[in-house]
């Protein structure tokens, strides 16, 4: 199958790329910097490209079979809509190419998981650091859930560098009130790639924690 990566130069999206690879997927990473792609991997294409800038897409969609986000950035002090104009424009592209499956990381904290990131996240950082980027990853998911597509949204819990283990939790009602409970990129990267082929979560939004 074919899949295109967005975000493959980001943490969890360099996972998706490798852990893609291994699985045996042909691998678009549509990307702003492709000197960022250290892999090289005769399944592998980069395409230079902004998920703000749609007219940069070119061929990146075509013929693929799935989509898979791990967009995210830094600015999070400052009110902003990079997520959610960026996946407007890969919906559109998406709805345009024909192509049905996307699966997208976005957050515990949001939507019906609010407050599961734990009492640090909702007492603090979220009304304090990521109040604008958790608005706009809201938005995000209301995009993504009144699109017509087969979609699956991932909401981690706190991410961590560690190893992939292939064992932890994922669902509905994940994550704690008072906690911060964690789970790392690798094992997040390995879910996503299991939803692929996968329909148990299609329309859903499951948290992924250890
Ligand atoms: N940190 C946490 O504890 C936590 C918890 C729950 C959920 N999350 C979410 O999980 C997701 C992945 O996190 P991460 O740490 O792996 O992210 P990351 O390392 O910051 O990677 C983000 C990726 O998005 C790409 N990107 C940003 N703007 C773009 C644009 N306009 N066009 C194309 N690509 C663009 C970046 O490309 P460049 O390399 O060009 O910048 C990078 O590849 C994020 O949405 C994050 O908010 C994080």
């Amino acid at each position: 199958m074919k899949i295109l990566v967005i975000g493959g130069t980001g943490k969890t999206g360099r996972e998706l790329i490798k852990q893609g690879l291994e699985a045996g997927y042909r691998i678009t990473a549509l990307v702003r910097n492709p000197k960022k792609v250290k892999i090289d991997h005769p399944n592998l294409r980069v395409v230079q490209g902004d998920v703000l800038r749609p007219e940069s897409f070119g061929k990146a969609f075509q013929g693929q079979d799935a989509v898979l986000s791990a967009l995210g950035h830094k600015r999070f002090i400052v009110p902003t809509s990079i997520l959610s104009a960026g996946t407007r424009n890969v919906i559109v592209e998406m709805e345009k190419q024909g192509i049905k499956r996307l699966i997208c990381i976005t957050s515990l904290g949001i939507g019906d998981s609010r407050f599961r990131m734990g009492l640090y996240y909702t007492l603090f950082a979220i009304p304090f650091i990521l109040f604008f980027y958790f608005r706009d990853k809201a938005k995000q998911e209301d995009l993504i859930q009144e699109s017509e597509l087969d979609w699956t949204i991932v909401r981690p819990g706190q991410l961590t560098n560690g190893r992939r283990k292939g064992k932890y939790r994922t669902g509905k009602n994940l994550g704690s009130y008072i906690l911060t409970l964690w789970i790392s990129r690798a094992d997040v990267a390995h879910f996503m790639l299991k939803q692929i082929e996968d329909p148990a979560y299609l329309h859903q939004t499951p948290g992924i924690i250890y």
